[in-house]
Formats: structure tokens, sequence, C-alpha cells
């Protein structure tokens, strides 16, 4: 009688096999995707908050807000996002000789990028402590932020942050672009004395009720972005965008909607999840929808985009032509900027610089 046991438990045990099926994912958590360390987490609060404290009072008519005022004329910064390389620096070298006075470069490179160096003199020295970053994960938002926030700290003269990548390039001259930020006539409103104030305006496209968005709302679980998000307040854009000092500040102090778009993606929602071209739409158009363009000036090719990748231009199509043709936009702008190229570009848009791009 005895010998029968094991086999009656063994028997048992298989039995029980598709109830275990059916309660594991009832018990254990759905799986996620990367989420932010806490460390770094903790490191970016104490940033974060230097960079908003160094910045209140910015604009005010307080005694304060007159010492802050910059000596210097207003800059544009650079914000440039890498992975990898920056294989275009030479040319966004050419784009920024002559104009030093008018523009700060600011690096975040992926530490796990290994980048090479030295870099070309308006790069070299020029990283802020940066983490590791990888798609479907909020630490994209992260890096941006650490940029903004970096750029705040280091200039109050910094008046546009422009998030850039590594296969970003200039469509432009440095005087263009720079004349199109600072003569557009932005938003004006009435100060509290009565004046009119104008203000500058962002560039960062800003879509609601396209197909994808429900999906994408739901990346992180059913109902969890409310009640700070909720669903017809959700926005979509490109992740390259041009911001205004007061908006980089506002990016900057968020924390409200940050505790929903720091959480991680569900596995199961992988092809949903691009929190970067979220958070910052979205929390524009609640805060100052009106201080928006709606739209952002660097260009991308979504013809043909795998894999959520768009089209990346590689040495036989770079011409003159075709920096003529990414130029041409639906708004009041030209496009500034353009993306995505192969590293291997370098040489053919060098050798057009002169007498294409940086000709306007
Ligand atoms: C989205 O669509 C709804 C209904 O079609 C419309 O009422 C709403 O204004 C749209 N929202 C935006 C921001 O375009
Ligand atoms: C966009 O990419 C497609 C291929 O994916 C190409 O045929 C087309 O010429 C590109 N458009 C522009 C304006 O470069
Ligand atoms: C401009 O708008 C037209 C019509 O909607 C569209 O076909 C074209 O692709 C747009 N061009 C650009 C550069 O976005």
């Amino acid at each position: 009688m005895l010998s029968h046991s094991p086999f009656i438990l063994s028997f048992l045990l298989l039995l029980s096999l598709p109830l275990l099926f059916v309660l594991v994912p009832r018990i254990l958590p759905p799986k996620t995707l990367p989420s932010i360390p806490d460390p770094d987490e903790i490191d970016d609060l104490a940033l974060f908050r230097r960079a908003t404290l160094a910045s209140a009072g910015g604009g005010a008519s307080s005694a304060a807000g007159l010492r802050r005022r910059p000596a210097s004329p207003p800059k544009i910064a650079f914000l440039f996002l890498t992975n990898s390389d920056l294989s275009f620096a030479p040319l966004w070298e050419k784009f920024f000789a002559g104009h030093g006075r008018l523009m700060n470069v600011y690096v975040h490179a992926d530490p796990a990028a290994h980048l090479h160096l030295p870099l070309t003199p308006s790069f070299r020295e020029r990283f802020i402590p940066a983490k590791a970053t990888q798609r479907a994960s909020p630490t994209l938002i992260s890096a941006a932020r650490r940029l903004l926030a970096a750029a705040l700290l280091d200039d109050p003269a910094n008046a546009f942050f422009a998030l850039i990548s590594q296969h970003c390039i200039p469509l432009h001259s440095f005087r263009f672009v720079y004349h199109a930020l600072l003569a557009d006539p932005g938003t004006s409103s009435l100060s509290s004395a009565g004046r009119l104030r104008r203000r500058h305006r962002s560039f960062i496209e800003i879509l609601a009720n396209t197909s994808l968005l429900w999906d994408r709302y739901n990346a992180r679980g059913e109902d969890v972005m409310l009640p700070e998000v909720p669903f017809d307040r959700f926005r979509v854009g490109s992740q390259f965008f041009i911001l205004a000092r007061r908006h980089a500040v506002l990016v900057v102090r968020d924390r409200r909607l940050w505790k929903k778009f720091r959480m991680p993606c569900l596995q199961s929602m992988k092809d949903s999840c691009y929190p970067e071209e979220h958070y910052f739409p979205t929390l524009l158009d609640m805060q100052d929808p009106d201080g928006c363009t709606r739209y952002t000036l660097t260009r991308v090719n979504w013809t043909d985009s795998v894999g959520g990748h768009p089209h990346t231009y590689h040495p036989p199509e770079v011409s003159g032509d075709l920096i003529r043709e990414l130029r041409k936009s639906n708004s009041t702008y030209s496009y500034l900027f353009a993306r995505k190229f192969s590293p291997d570009c370098l040489d053919p848009l060098l050798d057009i610089a002169d007498a294409v791009i940086f000709r306007d």
C-alpha cells in the first residue's frame, strides 16, 4: 500500500499543474518593462529641486529678478541626447562656429555608450552627469529633464532649449535658426501693471485624437493614469522639441504628472510604450496650451517606418535637393533640424554644408 503513495502524489501534482496556470497570473503582479532605478530618481530630484529654486523669481519684478537679469543676449541651449556616438559633432561645430556668445551645448551620453573622446571644441567638457537610458522606459524622459535642469542651472541667458539626438542634423545656418526662434512674436498677455508682455512660445508637437492613443494611454495598466491624466487630456508628439525657458522650468518642477509617467509599461504593452512621446506634450498642453505652437521644427520621415523607427537616410540619399525638400513645412516656419541620418552621412553632409545647408 505504501508503495502507491509516491504515485498518488505525482498524480495529484500533475492534476494541480493546470490550476497553477490559472492562479499564478492572479497572484504575481504582471510583468513590467524596465523602470527607473531608485538611486537615479533620488539624484534627479535633488538636481531638479536646485534648478527649480535657481529659476524661481525669474521674470518677477523683485530685486532678485532684477539681479538675475542676464547681462548677455538670449542664448539657445542645444541639448544633445545620445546612447551611441556624436558622429555629427563636426557638422554641428561648423554650424556653431562664430556664435559662441549666443549658444551653449550640453551632452547627455548614456554611460554604456563609452563615447569616444576627445570631441570637437563645442562638445568637449560639455557632458552632464548621465544615467543609462533604454527604449520603452521612462529613462528617456529623465535624460531630457536632466538636460533641461543642467542648462537652466548653468546659464540664466539660456532662453530656448532644443533637444537634439545623435541622428539629428541642422537644415539651416545658426543665424537663421537663432532669428527664427528669437523673432517669433510668441504670445502676449497683460501684466499686472497693465503692460503688454511678450512671451516666447515652445515649438513642440501636440496631437490629440490619433488612433494609437488608447493603447498608449493604457500601456502602464488600465486606469492607472487617473486622476492626474484623464484620457481626454492625454497627448502625443515628437520626442524632439524646442522649449521656451519658462516651460523648461515647468517640466523640471513637475512632480504630479511624473508620478504617473515614471511607471514602467506592462510587458504585454511593449509595442505601445513610448512615454517620452507623451509626457512633454501632455504636461505642456495641460499647463500652457496657448504658449505652444503644437508643431515641431525637427523634420522626421515616417514613411515605411519599421518597429517605431523612422526612415534613416544613408549617404546615397544625401543631396542639396534632399536638404531643400526637408526644410519645407506646412507651418509658419521652415524645419530647422532633421533626423534620422546614419553616421556615415557625415562626409557627404560636410561636402554640401557651405553651399546648401548653411546658405539660407
Ligand atoms: C477630439 O475629438 C472630439 C470628438 O471628435 C472633439 O470633440 C475634440 O475637440 C477633439 N479634441 C481635440 C483636442 O482636437
Ligand atoms: C521618406 O522615406 C521614403 C522611404 O522610406 C523615401 O522614399 C522618401 O523619399 C522619403 N521622403 C523624403 C522627403 O525624404
Ligand atoms: C503638408 O500638408 C499636406 C496636405 O495635408 C501633406 O500632404 C504634406 O505631406 C504636408 N507636408 C509636410 C512637410 O508636412
